[in-house]
């Protein structure tokens, strides 16, 4: 690494080497899924124009370290503060750091005030909503020094003249830059002053549900009822009742806030992959006086669950990895829910009917039956197995 001019420069192809090695495990892995995108590459481009080997760096939305271990083994710079929402995303970064033998110089942290404390640059990967991008805009424009860029990239097919507009609400300059590889930058700067308490969690109240529901930027759905998830609880009523029931990537948390609601002698988790989602459901059980009857986890697939130790799982499985739809995700909770319900117990499943999950259901977990089924939805029924040989 050389450097010219105040600005760092790669001396050879090693952005391309270390991007080549990375994976994404433990998310899931398959040919057509990448572990670095081209936009990776062109925020760190761009970035090194700003950078010398002291500038201090915050990412947002790092998918497995691309841009944290680019910015530490490419360019040389000692300092990265990284925020990522999944868990899988956290512990694929140190995955790859301990792969390229990067054991320092990077610190995981909340999208918080900590996380842009002395920071000039923050790189971030745009997400895919725009609330998402309102709450990481306001954050920067919150906590980060007045004098810091920030870069956001994303795919051009990805991008709206909508992510504009969030960040010229929080930014007076807001400069797009020519794209590339079909990747484009925008450049932000001169943050604008913030006033009043941070806009997230938002809580909007629910009168079909009657029910209070908290959303980050970051979470499925925001406060908003998905329709997969409104067909699911047309069944509550014929769900059995079970000591330990598990709200399985539970979003805004309403699942397990209207089955702990009707079943007060239950125990009810709620867990998902992403920071946002758990801090949403602990809001939304908070909102409802549920507090004390939900355990919010942040977690992969229950992996930190005992085995068989669920009488009841209930599930909206995602189809999409990031931008692509893929039935892995989906599969991956089949595979987590056979693993942890007791026998006898069951996971109750509402996906888009086109999916055709049974087979998958009756491989993973067990005997499985259509409860219902409407023009768009399934909600299937799978039986936990006595005799568990998990395939
Ligand atoms: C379709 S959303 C359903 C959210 C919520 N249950 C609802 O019905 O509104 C799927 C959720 O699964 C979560 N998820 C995906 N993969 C996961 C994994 N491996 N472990 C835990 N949660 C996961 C996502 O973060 C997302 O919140």
């Amino acid at each position: 690494m050389d450097k010219e001019g105040g600005s760092l420069r790669v001396a050879d192809n090693s952005l391309d080497i270390i991007l080549s090695g990375l994976r994404r495990f433990p998310d899931v892995e398959a040919p057509n899924l990448q572990a670095w995108d081209a936009t990776d590459k062109l925020l760190l481009e761009t970035a090194s124009e700003l950078l010398t080997p002291d500038s201090r760096i915050a990412v947002i939305g790092d998918r497995y370290g691309a841009l944290t271990l680019g910015a530490l083994a490419a360019y040389g710079v000692r300092n990265v503060k990284v925020h990522q929402d999944l868990i899988t995303g956290e512990r694929a970064l140190r995955n790859n750091a301990a792969v390229l033998k990067i054991d320092s110089g990077f610190a995981q942290l909340p999208l918080g005030a900590a996380l842009f404390d002395d920071v000039d640059v923050v790189l971030l990967q745009l997400p895919k909503t725009l609330a998402e991008l309102e709450e990481a805009a306001d954050a920067v424009a919150r906590y980060a020094a007045p004098h810091t860029v920030l870069l956001a990239g994303g795919r051009v097919k990805h991008m709206s003249l909508g992510m504009n507009t969030v960040l010229q609400r929080h930014f007076a300059d807001v400069q797009p830059q020519l794209a590339r590889q079909k990747s484009r930058i925008l450049i932000a700067r001169d943050a604008r002053t913030v006033t009043g308490p941070a806009p997230f969690p938002v809580a909007d109240r629910s009168s079909e549900l009657d029910l209070t529901v908290c959303a980050r930027g970051a979470v499925f759905a925001g406060t908003k009822l998905d329709i997969g998830t409104r067909f699911l609880l047309r069944y509550l009523p014929d769900m059995p009742a079970a000591g330990n029931v598990v709200d399985l990537g539970c979003g805004t948390g309403i699942l397990a806030a209207m089955y702990a609601r009707s079943h007060p002698e239950s125990k009810v988790t709620a867990t998902d992959q992403s920071a946002a989602a758990v801090d949403s459901a602990r809001a939304t059980a908070e909102a409802n006086g549920l507090a004390g009857r939900i355990t919010v986890l942040q977690d992969d697939a229950m992996g930190s669950l005992p085995d068989r130790s669920a009488g009841l799982i209930l599930l909206n499985p995602p189809f999409h990895l990031g931008a692509s739809v893929h039935a892995g995700a989906g599969i991956k909770m089949f595979r987590a829910a056979g693993r942890v319900l007791m026998p006898g117990g069951e996971l109750w499943t509402v996906y888009n009917s086109h999916l055709q999950y049974l087979p998958a259901l009756e491989r993973f977990v067990g005997p499985t039956r259509v409860a219902g089924r409407n023009a768009k939805f399934t909600v299937a029924v799978s039986t936990g197995r006595s005799e568990r040989a998990v395939p």
